[in-house]
């Protein structure tokens, strides 16, 4: 019955998406709370305190907050934040940039692969809210470990 079959096929595609769709939206809503709890004493979105200011940080040059002082480390580093680059720094601030200002550790992977989801939905365009989904899914929970 290959007609069947090909439908079975695309309503299996069809969920599929439309899971994946809610998985990156609840791992933005968790991480958006976890942002709350655990970086707010140090970040904001908009303006700089301890840290840099958050918003568009995914997607950004490390240490290209102009009116932000920076570590030497940090401005000199290269990096470009991303998925796997977030996620190192979340992980190990000083293993991945020693000399760097962070004095803060985020140790569960599902934790880390949610503060990221929630970091890039800020990136994305049209994101007033910050729970609109982001375009691409890499940076969920079921990202590959590396
Ligand atoms: C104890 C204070 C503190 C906490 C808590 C903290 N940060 Fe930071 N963060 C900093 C400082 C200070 C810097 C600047 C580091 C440097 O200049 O070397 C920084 C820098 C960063 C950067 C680099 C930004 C850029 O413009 O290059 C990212 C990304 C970041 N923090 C993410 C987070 C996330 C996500 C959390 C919460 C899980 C968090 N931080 C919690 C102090 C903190």
């Amino acid at each position: 019955m290959p007609l069947r079959l090909t439908t079975c096929l695309a309503l299996y595609l069809i969920f599929s998406a439309a899971q994946a769709h809610a998985q990156g939206a609840a791992a933005i809503k968790q991480g958006q709370r976890l942002w709350q709890q655990r970086c707010t004493d140090c970040h904001a979105l908009d303006t700089d305190e301890t840290g840099p200011r958050h918003r568009g940080v995914f997607g950004r040059r490390a240490g290209a907050i102009k009116d932000y002082d920076y570590s030497r480390a940090l401005k000199r580093s290269q990096v470009t934040w991303d998925a796997r680059s977030l996620d190192r720094w979340l992980t190990d601030p000083e293993r991945f940039i020693p000399g760097q200002n962070m004095d803060f550790k985020v140790s569960s992977s599902a934790e880390r692969a949610a503060l990221i989801a929630y970091l890039q939905s800020l990136s994305s365009p049209g994101v007033g809210a910050g729970l609109t989904p982001a375009r691409t899914q890499h940076a969920a929970p079921d990202m590959p470990p590396r």
